[in-house]
């Protein structure tokens, strides 16, 4: 596993996306598929990919994109919607982004287990995830595989636990009650089957899951902890979400990420 300290959420932000970028013009034949996360930690992502997308650096037009979750019961045009808030903060400023290439989980759906299913499918048909992006709850959880999800989950209906209603209130009026109870996520296996996982962790709050998720053992209780089993996983973080690692795992990283440089 890589981990990837940046000085900033800035910072990282920038290195996540050249990441991205330097991925999407190294496909040369067939589509690129990219696995996308919603939520505050992707968004310095998502607008670095914006204006570099706007500047030519790099093009869209092959890039198939799958999301990870979606509430359960939540129409696109809610504004908290998964749906909606991909098009708002990425997916409608990019100029070559076909509309046909965009997967997201219908929330909407009467057959929520169909869905699902029809979702891992369409993932195998398009070749599997070249690069999966995600974010990480306070609590583990990447997409929305909360403690003891099995690590071998497909995608799949997810209930979310209180306190993550409670974290997510901040979207819905601070009221955990108007948080869905329910969402849509593909599965800790679908995330670790891609060929490359990027999980981006920032600030003091994701401290305890960024050494979970490093240090701590393989365990369903820290979902995100599956990736030490991943030839390819890269942590991209901030100062602040290091706090909690041991100091010498710290310098470990900065070691050989430097040694990389050279
Ligand atoms: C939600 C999403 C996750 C996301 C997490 C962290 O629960 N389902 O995919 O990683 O929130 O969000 P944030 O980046 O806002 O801390």
């Amino acid at each position: 596993m890589r981990v990837i300290i940046q000085e900033n959420y800035d910072k990282m932000c920038t290195w996540a996306a050249n990441h991205i970028a330097e991925a999407i013009k190294a496909k040369k034949e067939g589509k690129f598929v990219l696995g996308l996360p919603t939520g505050s930690s992707p968004l310095g992502v998502y607008a670095k990919l914006i204006e570099m997308n706007k500047a030519g650096e790099v093009s869209f037009e092959n890039v198939i994109t799958f999301n990870m979750d979606e509430y359960l019961g939540l129409p696109h045009e809610h504004d908290q919607s998964y749906w909606y808030f991909m098009h708002d903060n990425f997916f409608d400023h990019l100029t070559d982004m076909k509309s046909e290439n965009i997967n997201i989980l219908n929330g909407m759906t009467d057959d929520p287990e169909g869905e699902c299913a029809r979702y891992e499918e369409k993932i195998k048909a398009c070749g599997g995830i070249d690069l999966f992006m995600g974010g990480i709850g306070v609590d583990g959880h990447i997409a929305f595989n909360e403690p003891f999800t099995s690590l071998n989950s497909r995608t799949g209906v997810r209930t979310l636990t209180t306190d993550t209603r409670i974290v997510n209130s901040r979207f819905f009026g601070n009221n955990p009650e108007k948080v869905p109870a329910k969402a849509l996520s593909v599965g800790v296996g679908t995330v670790t089957d891609s060929k490359e996982v990027m999980i981006l962790i920032n600030g003091h709050a994701k401290a305890r899951a960024l050494a979970e998720t490093v240090e701590g053992g393989v365990s369903q209780k820290w979902t995100c902890s599956a990736l030490q089993l991943h030839p390819n996983a890269i942590i991209a973080c901030d100062e602040a979400a290091c706090g909690e690692l041991k100091v010498d795992s710290y310098r470990y990283f900065l070691d050989v990420e430097s040694a990389e440089r050279l």
